[in-house]
């Protein structure tokens, strides 16, 4: 089984005046394959850029990203082999559903059957099937996530790893309750491993095997709350309750 380790993760952003603003100061966690981990803390603390790095996108950090399976170690993940779901919707507005899905298979230049069989699955496994040909300023917020996360999985990520910035941030709730249980569907049948940034406790509880609470900027880790109740969870139980309450707790500091 595949472990992920994040270790000691820094890294700072100059100023205008020249000096450096640190924003993730020795963050450590790990992670293993198949579980969901979320991760909460203040708005600005640094979340979106701990994404970043375990994307690639930032080249300036220290610390190390780990992939140990078994007896061999892989350090840092090379670009575009961790699928990732930025905030900001993302989808192409001049592509249909079906060409967004199918954007990074056409890339690698998939035969025609096999990336028509694989969109129609994954449109299939969000029930988005009936909406191929329709353009994103067609879709409501949550069709647009789906549709995002679909288009993430096409080809999927070589080592299973998706990477979710508050993807659900924008959706009244009930819609993101529903997500929040496709997500947990699409995590099973395609094998996968998460990290979410959520704000939502309540969410953060619903999908995570564990939850990491980062401190005001610099974000460090505050804590790292596991979560062991069986799935499907029930929103309303004494336990999921117990856990939310301690999480208010922790993040006290949040909005
Ligand atoms: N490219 C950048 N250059 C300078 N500062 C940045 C850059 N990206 C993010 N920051 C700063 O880093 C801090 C953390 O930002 P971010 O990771 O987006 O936080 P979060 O996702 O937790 O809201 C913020 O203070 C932000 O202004
Ligand atoms: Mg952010």
């Amino acid at each position: 089984m595949k472990h992920f380790h994040f270790q000691q993760i820094q890294k700072s952003f100059s100023n205008e005046i020249g000096g450096q603003v640190s924003v993730i100061d020795n963050l450590t966690f790990s992670t293993a394959e198949g579980e969901i981990t979320s991760i909460i803390g203040p708005s600005g603390c640094g979340k979106t850029t701990f994404l970043r790095i375990i994307a690639g996108f930032e080249e300036s950090y220290s610390g190390t990203v780990t992939i140990e399976d078994g007896n061999t170690k892989a350090t840092a993940l090379p670009v575009g082999t961790v699928g990732y779901i930025p905030q900001e919707p993302s989808l192409f507005p001049w592509y249909t559903v079906e060409e967004n899905v199918a954007f990074s298979l056409r890339l690698r230049n998939v035969s025609k059957v096999s990336l028509q069989q694989r969109v129609e699955e994954l449109l299939r496994m969000v029930g988005l099937e009936a909406y191929r040909t329709y353009y994103p300023k067609e879709l409501s917020g949550g069709m647009k996530q789906k549709v995002t996360i679909c288009r993430a999985l096409a080809v999927p990520p070589p080592f299973g790893l998706l990477l979710l910035d508050e993807p659900f941030s924008a959706l009244d709730s009930q819609t993101r309750n529903a997500l929040q249980q496709d997500l947990l569907s699409i995590h099973t049948s395609q094998h996968l491993t998460l990290i979410f940034v959520t704000h939502n406790i309540d969410e953060a509880v619903f999908i995570s095997d564990q939850v990491v609470v980062l401190s005001q900027l610099p974000a460090r880790v505050k804590n790292i709350v596991t979560i062991p109740l069986p799935h499907p969870r029930d929103r309303t139980s004494p336990e999921f309750n117990a856990i939310r309450k301690d999480l208010l707790n922790l993040g006290e500091f949040m909005h």
